[in-house]
């Protein structure tokens, strides 16, 4: 199976690929803990994508690109298959992983996207928590520091969670992403999926799409 998960900043594609994951065992490719990563070791992409990501902003298509597709053929995933959570995020990079999946003669099988409205994210960012270890996500009302799996107080919140970048990463999704959701629609493969309801009601209703492409030979 390979798909992409998209939607704006906070409609939960990090938590249900987390959940899809656990559920289906294919593999998930997370840009923004990838960058993150990056910017916690100092790198050479972590220097450059620092001050875009602080100040809520895209980070230059060709160095995402960069990261991704290396990765993408260091784990072999066009053959075991993915899910993308947070790359392509403008036409230029849907135009990039199109290009190097041709050259795999692999294809995507489908696009969620996780529709919510601004309101609604606005309210679930600040104070979100991200387990440094394992990457566990928690809600803004989990009152400790502690993850369930690491068993220890490893929770931490994102430096770009504040009011004025989250404005931004809005502005920023609608300029540079929403219009990848018509791309994807005229290659019939968008489903969208309603993000404003209970975690376990998301997470059926992408099963209940996603089940047809779970054990597809692969092409
Ligand atoms: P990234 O890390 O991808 O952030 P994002 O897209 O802004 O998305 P989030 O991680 O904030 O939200 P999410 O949809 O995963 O929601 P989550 O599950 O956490 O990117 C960060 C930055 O990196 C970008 O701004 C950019 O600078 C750079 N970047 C990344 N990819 C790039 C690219 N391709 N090109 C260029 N730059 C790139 O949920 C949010 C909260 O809500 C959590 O607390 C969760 O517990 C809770 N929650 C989830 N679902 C529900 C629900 N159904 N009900 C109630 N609460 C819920």
């Amino acid at each position: 199976m390979r798909i992409i998960l998209v939607g704006p900043p906070g409609a939960g594609k990090g938590t249900q690929a987390q959940l899809l994951n656990k559920k289906t065992g294919v593999s998930i490719l997370v840009t923004g803990d990838l960058l993150r990563d990056a910017v916690k070791r100092g790198d050479a992409v972590g220097k450059e994508a620092d001050s875009y990501m602080s100040a809520g902003k895209l980070v230059p298509d060709e160095v995402v690109t960069k990261v991704i597709l290396a990765r993408m053929d260091a784990e072999n995933l066009s053959s075991k298959g993915f899910m993308l959570d947070g790359y392509p995020r403008t036409l230029q990079q849907a135009q990039a992983l199109d290009k190097y999946l041709e050259g795999k003669k692999a294809k995507i099988d489908a696009v969620l996207y996780f529709s919510v409205p601004d309101e609604i994210v606005k309210a679930r960012i600040p104070g979100r928590l991200i387990c440094k270890k394992c990457k566990a996500i928690y809600p803004n009302d989990h009152d400790t520091l502690y993850c369930k799996n690491c068993k220890e107080d490893s929770l931490e919140p994102r430096k770009d969670d504040k009011p004025e970048v989250i404005t931004e990463r809005l502005v920023e999704y609608k300029q540079k992403t929403a219009p990848l959701l018509d791309y994807y629609k005229s290659k019939k493969l968008l489903i969208e999926i309603p993000a404003n309801r209970k975690i376990d009601d998301v997470f059926n209703d992408c099963m209940k799409h996603l089940n047809q492409f779970l054990n597809k030979p692969k092409k």
